[in-house]
């Protein structure tokens, strides 16, 4: 593994591609958790069933590795049609997005990833094709240039995005069903786990599971990636089984520490409580004190500190929470945004 990329990314190399692959579970029953979208889409898809329609369009937002790509290929397995990839940063032209849509089947599924990133003339085209099933495909330049409509065939588009509040309304509107998937919790964690090492064919205790899954992030894409590793661990070590311990202690080696925290997470964390003194602050100037793209920060390391109470939004910029500097050993400093609080804390003890 190369150690430019932390662990505990969302994003993932060549080789671990087709690993990631072969875990993704076909159908909605092996789909682990996030029961509320599963129970609505399953009764969206049922009624096209039933309708013999194509189902509506269906929109998946929530932070990297939650299943967003797992569920559009569900979405076609379960409707029993083919599958058409593409993303918004493929799509740049009008015209990329007319050849795409004028070869579509009936029926097809249409899987749009980072719909978010799609250019503004692309989006425009695909409202009346979402809506009309029909777009215009312009012929010829300035004042002799004609539309000719050009019916389409029924199909689903399933558009996928890290960034719903970046979707213009419109475009939003016009989706039929809208799933927001969720950070997972430990125990649905360790589902995923399981059902990927009898795949892998490992053996591990259930203490290991739940010690691989706290320190996932919530996060199936990471849990299967950190049951690779302690895998490797388990490997060279020659271990049969794989126990609590061993996991830990493969994961401490790998920089993933107990609240699943990694380099990136950290960095942000540390740069906020020790370079701004626990802020505000305002996120491009973090991301930038940590090296980062601020979509990176917002995105990947940011939804996370949130969810453990580790870091604060308010209108001001970003701050750490007393737990941050209880999580990096530090001492909060006395004129951190929550001293006061933490005097308080300090006074009772
Ligand atoms: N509910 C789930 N049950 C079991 N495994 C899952 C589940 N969701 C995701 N996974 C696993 O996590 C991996 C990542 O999921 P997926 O690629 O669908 O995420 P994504 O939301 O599309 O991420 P990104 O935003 O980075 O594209 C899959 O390969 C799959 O093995
Ligand atoms: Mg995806």
């Amino acid at each position: 593994m190369s150690d430019s990329k932390p662990l505990t990314h969302a994003g993932s190399e060549p080789e671990e591609h087709v690993l990631e692959a072969a875990l993704r579970p076909r159908n909605l029953d092996d789909f682990v958790g996030q029961s509320r979208v599963r129970q609505q889409l399953s009764l969206v898809l049922e009624a096209a069933k039933i309708r013999e329609r194509s189902a509506d369009h269906v929109l998946l937002s929530g932070p990297p590795g939650l299943g967003k790509t797992t569920l559009s290929m569900i979405i076609a397995a379960e409707m029993n049609a083919p599958l058409r990839i593409s993303s918004g940063p493929a799509i740049q032209h009008a015209g990329d997005l007319a050849a795409i849509l004028s070869s579509l089947t009936e029926g097809e599924v249409l899987f749009l990833d980072e719909i978010h990133r799609m250019s503004r003339p692309a989006e425009e085209m695909l409202y009346m094709a979402m809506e009309d099933f029909r777009v215009d495909i312009v012929v010829g330049k300035g004042a002799g240039a004609t539309a000719i409509p050009l019916d389409l065939p029924p199909f689903t588009l399933v558009g996928a995005t890290t960034r719903a509040g970046l979707l213009p309304g419109p475009l939003r509107d016009r989706f039929g069903f809208t799933g927001h998937l969720e950070f997972y919790t430990v125990e649905e964690l360790e589902l995923v786990l399981r059902r990927s090492a009898m795949m892998l064919d490992l053996r591990v205790t259930s203490a290991a599971f739940s010690e691989i899954a706290g320190r996932s992030r919530g996060t199936p894409r990471i849990a299967n990636r950190l049951l690779r590793r302690v895998r490797d661990w388990a490997l060279v070590h020659k271990l049969e089984e794989i126990d609590a311990q061993s996991a830990a202690a493969a994961l401490d080696m790998y920089e993933v520490d107990s609240k699943g925290l990694d380099r990136l997470d950290r960095s942000v964390l540390e740069a906020l409580c020790l370079k701004f003194g626990g802020g505000p602050v305002g996120l491009s100037t973090l991301a930038i004190a940590v090296g980062e793209e601020t979509e990176t920060v917002e995105t990947v390391a940011e939804p996370y500190l949130v969810r453990e109470g580790l870091m604060g939004r308010t209108p001001r910029g970003r701050i750490a929470m007393p737990s941050a500097w209880k999580h990096l050993g530090i001492a909060m400093p006395k004129d951190a945004i929550f001293a006061s609080a933490q005097s308080y804390e300090n006074d009772e003890d």
